[in-house]
């Protein structure tokens, strides 16, 4: 048999043949422009429609027959091939963000009347989809607090479909046990069929697929922002969704009728430019991680810090086995989450100085939400990506008002640290 290549070679180089590949000589596929295709004759167009509305679409097998951009698209495509084999999935989706890519997959398997569980801390506009928009199609969601998966029974009811959540949770990076989790969610799911079935999905966007593949832990679907890592310029938005190959037609006609659909043009560099390198960015910036997170353990203004590689970590056992690469070396990754010391308004204030401070005068950190870029970036969960909880949710969900998240960039560590030093210390 010959050898197969690593995961990371092939998100390089892709699938050695696929027919989507129609540029026979190029080594980079181009820059796409089309947002239509011809069809040659009214035979190619109403064969191209019925495969692409088939449940048993061959997708990937045979050449397909391109219609729209909306329905399909050779670069998205070779895309999706990629993420698939990043995730270690049968099929990938995209979507023009992740919340697009979430809000498809809450419309593909919820109906009225259905319920969601997810786990209480998520992000913000995760949270606010399902609090304020899936209600309105009669969709609600409960909370349940998935450190402890026993707890799940209680709150699991008949109508419920999907159980939702993070890890590592945004923005507090606490780890939930991805294999308790769906082993309870089995559990549950005797006696249930068909689309009464309870869906594990998985917001995998903080660890990336090199540093954690949540179906490999027992999820049934993986959601995603690629804007962050798999991007990792800040350049461009995107979004998807990894599963099995059952939900494949689904999400295709969730995403050509609601229209969210990842713009080829930001499509093409996520495949020439972020998944290439997303192996050699993900190891040099959470070296950099590591070292500023000891840098703030040490710090006498900082109350607690979070990284999954700090020994200090509380979830260390649970991220170790879990948050892994695809040759089983630990991934921590490159967020940080720390708390400055004093009661809760003392500590918010606090906060809010050290990252006035870092906007007015850093160098290497920016003041910003998003994450997994080359640059690093700070900011303020209660007052910015978490805004959308209301107090007694951040509360429930573990947010304090004076944590800090830090998404650690390429920068040198040394010069991270001198301008996080200034700032805590003018603070
Ligand atoms: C964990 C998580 N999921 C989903 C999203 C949404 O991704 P996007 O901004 O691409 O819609 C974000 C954005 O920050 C996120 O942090």
């Amino acid at each position: 048999m010959p050898r197969r290549p690593h995961v990371e070679s092939r998100m390089i180089h892709g699938e050695p043949r696929t027919p989507r590949w129609e540029f026979s000589h190029h080594v980079v596929p181009p820059m796409p422009s089309s947002v239509t295709f011809r069809l040659d004759s009214a035979a190619r167009g109403a064969r191209g429609f019925a495969e692409f509305a088939a449940p048993s679409s061959q997708r990937g097998k045979r050449r397909p027959i391109y219609i729209y951009d909306r329905l399909d698209e050779p670069t998205r495509g070779l895309l999706e091939e990629n993420l698939a084999t990043a995730e270690g999935a049968e099929t990938a989706v995209t979507f023009a963000s992740g919340m697009a890519a979430i809000s498809g997959v809450f419309l593909l398997l919820t109906k009225a009347g259905d319920e969601v569980v997810a786990h209480p801390t998520l992000y913000g506009c995760t949270h606010s989809l399902l609090t304020q928009w899936m209600p309105r199609v009669g969709v609600t969601t409960r909370f349940c607090d998935l450190r402890r998966p026993e707890r799940l029974g209680k709150v699991v009811t008949p109508a419920t479909r999907v159980v939702y959540l993070e890890t590592p949770v945004n923005p507090t990076l606490e780890v939930l046990d991805l294999e308790t989790v769906a082993d309870e969610v089995r559990r549950l799911n005797r006696g249930r069929r068909g689309d009464a079935r309870l869906r594990l999905v998985v917001d995998n966007t903080f660890p990336s697929p090199l540093g954690q593949r949540p179906l490999a832990h027992g999820a049934d679907i993986v959601v995603a922002s690629l804007t962050k890592h798999l991007s990792g310029f800040g350049t461009d938005l995107g979004g998807m969704v990894a599963a099995a190959k059952e939900y494949e037609s689904g999400l295709f006609l969730v995403r050509k009728d609601f229209g969210g659909v990842l713009a080829s043009k930001n499509a093409w560099p996520i495949l020439v430019y972020g998944l290439p390198t997303l192996s050699v960015r993900l190891a040099a910036q959470q070296e950099r991680a590591l070292s500023v997170a000891r840098f703030l353990e040490a710090h006498p203004k900082v109350a607690k810090v979070h990284y999954p590689g700090l020994d200090s970590f509380p979830w260390k056992n649970v991220a170790r086995r879990q948050m892994t690469d695809p040759a089983g070396r630990f991934m921590p990754g490159t967020l940080v989450y720390f708390v400055l010391k004093g009661a809760p308004p003392k500590a918010r204030r606090a906060a809010e100085r050290v990252v006035d401070h870092v906007a007015k005068n850093a160098y290497t950190l920016t003041l910003a939400v998003s994450l997994g870029h080359v640059r690093s970036l700070i900011e303020h969960p209660a007052s910015m990506t978490h805004a959308a909880l209301d107090e007694a949710s951040q509360v429930r969900a573990g947010i304090d008002p004076g944590g800090i998240r830090l998404s650690v960039g390429l920068e040198d560590a040394g010069d991270l640290i001198g301008d996080l030093s200034e700032a805590l210390d003018r603070a």
